[in-house]
């Protein structure tokens, strides 16, 4: 068809156009310092999120203590963790895909993080030691959330002054939850690798638990929302079932593990990953796209020709993204920003872009280039595809405005966030009520906190962002959006360095 030929020709050539730039540096919006300062603020925002009691190195000061008690209706320690976004209950499964993603973005990017590095591994930590308090009674039990989400969405209430019930979930034998305990093992075995060298008692510990936690949610097998549809559904319910997770999980513990038997695990389950059912939307519900440029690494760097579906499963994946290609399938607003939908989008960029900035890394070890249909995509081609991503979301938009807050001059000051719009507990140490806090949540003023590096839900279709703080499929901040981004950022704060 001529109209797709002329396109991939226009591809190709705003392929090579974006190259240049890269290369020449002469049209970047920002330079090296500006990604490193996202970087360190993108870290910084989980901080903000932090539950249980706060260290002395504590750097985004308006927070305090709170969820000092979680667990305690179920006599289990369940103090810390991360709130998911601008509220104050601890979802399991997004919990633990944040961490995955974190923890990933220090295995790939951790070499790029300088100064840095050691504020992302305290971030990964915050996750994991939480994750391995919600595992201590596996095989038994898997602790999966604190809070009664109904109950919390009822109030605008810091996290300091919760007082709704802190109800404790768990999955069993029973009432299993395949989809959020592989997801923990994921979590747990990814961690594994960024503390391998720096502390392998921590190390080793995450790895039993993941083979542990992996096991249970094996053996039982179903989807959470099954058991525990009323406090899952819909903020965080199980849509794309748990096969991805298994999957997912017994990639993360092979590569951390080398054990054998994992290998086979994914070769006798591994059909579940097929290319026809994947719409490529990696997120904390649906592990394929990830999975599938995980497992192409054994293939590309470790050569293990078992995995090579891998390769040709990402390979697609990527075409999918790339206009013109035969499979081309993604969605961009007319300023460039991937889009997949509208609740929260720039989670799907922040994913999608660790995604191509991964295999990008994959292939260029090797050398290697993809075939798209007739079009040759190599891997600088998907640093720029990535780095417009990256630009956009930071300012580089029709709307001239920075989705992350606290960075560049303009970005939204009134976000979907408690603790962010409340006056902090230091300026305001008195009590406000469940229903009290709703004058702030509709009030016009800017938020009082600064949720330093808070990426927010992001624009539209048609690149418009509505800049109201009730908006929360546009204005809320989340966890596993910036996750991923922590290593997209380390990545360009070091390559225009090196330049
Ligand atoms: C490999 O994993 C399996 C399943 O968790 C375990 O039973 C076995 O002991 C492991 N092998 C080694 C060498 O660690």
């Amino acid at each position: 068809m001529s109209s797709s030929s002329s396109s991939t020709l226009n591809v190709i050539m705003h392929v090579r156009c974006f190259t240049l730039c890269f290369l020449i540096l002469s049209c970047s919006a920002f330079t090296s310092q500006d990604y490193s300062e996202a970087l360190e603020k993108s870290i910084i925002f989980f901080e903000g999120q932090r539950s249980g009691r706060l260290p002395p190195n504590q750097r985004l000061m308006w927070r305090g203590d709170s969820g000092l008690s979680d667990g305690s209706t179920n006599h289990v320690d369940l103090v810390g963790g991360y709130y998911d976004a601008g509220d104050n209950v601890k979802f399991g499964l997004p919990m633990a895909f944040t961490t995955t993603l974190l923890a990933w973005s220090v295995i790939e990017f951790g070499n790029s993080m300088q100064n840095q590095l050691e504020n992302a591994k305290e971030a990964v930590r915050w996750g994991t030691d939480y994750l391995l308090k919600a595992a201590t009674a596996t095989p038994a039990t898997l602790y999966v959330q604190v809070g009664d989400p109904n109950m919390d969405h009822r109030c605008w209430e810091r996290p300091e002054d919760m007082d709704t019930p802190r109800n404790v979930y768990k999955v069993s034998p029973q009432n299993p939850g395949s989809d959020v305990a592989a997801e923990t093992a994921a979590a747990l075995a990814a961690a594994s690798i960024v503390f391998k060298d720096s502390d392998p008692p921590y190390s080793k510990k995450l790895l039993n638990t993941a083979m542990k936690v992996f096991d249970f949610a094996d053996r039982y097998r179903g989807a959470y929302s099954d058991s525990l549809g009323s406090v899952v559904c819909p903020f965080y319910c199980s849509y794309s079932g748990y096969h991805d997770e298994l999957l997912w999980g017994a990639s993360w513990i092979h590569r951390a593990s080398e054990n054998a038997s994992y290998l086979a695990y994914i070769q006798s389950n591994g059909v579940t990953l097929g290319a026809d059912e994947d719409d490529y939307s990696f997120c904390w519900d649906n592990k394929r796209a990830g999975t599938k440029v995980l497992l192409s690494k054994g293939f590309l760097e470790l050569n293990i020709q078992e995995f090579q579906q891998y390769k040709v499963h990402s390979d697609n994946y990527i075409c999918s993204l790339i206009p013109g290609s035969p499979n081309f399938q993604a969605q961009y607003t007319p300023g460039g920003l991937f889009y997949k939908g509208s609740e929260s989008n720039l989670q799907y960029v922040t994913t999608s872009s660790f995604l191509i900035l991964t295999y990008a890394k994959y292939l260029n070890s090797i050398g290697g280039v993809i075939s798209c249909g007739t079009s040759t995509v190599t891997s600088e081609n998907l640093v720029a595809l990535a780095k417009k991503q990256v630009d956009y979301i930071l300012g580089e938009n029709p709307s001239k405005m920075s989705y992350m807050v606290g960075f560049g001059q303009r970005y939204p000051p009134r976000i979907h966030h408690r603790g962010s719009s409340l006056p902090c507990v230091h300026d305001h140490s008195a009590h406000i009520g469940c229903g009290d806090g709703f004058r702030y949540l509709y009030a016009a003023s800017p938020d009082p906190n600064v949720l330093v590096g808070a990426i927010v839900g992001g624009p539209d279709n048609r690149d418009h962002f509505l800049n109201d703080r009730n908006n929360y499929q546009q204005s809320e901040p989340a966890t596993y959006i910036n996750a991923p981004f922590v290593g997209v950022l380390a990545f360009f704060s070091q390559e225009l360095t090196a330049v």
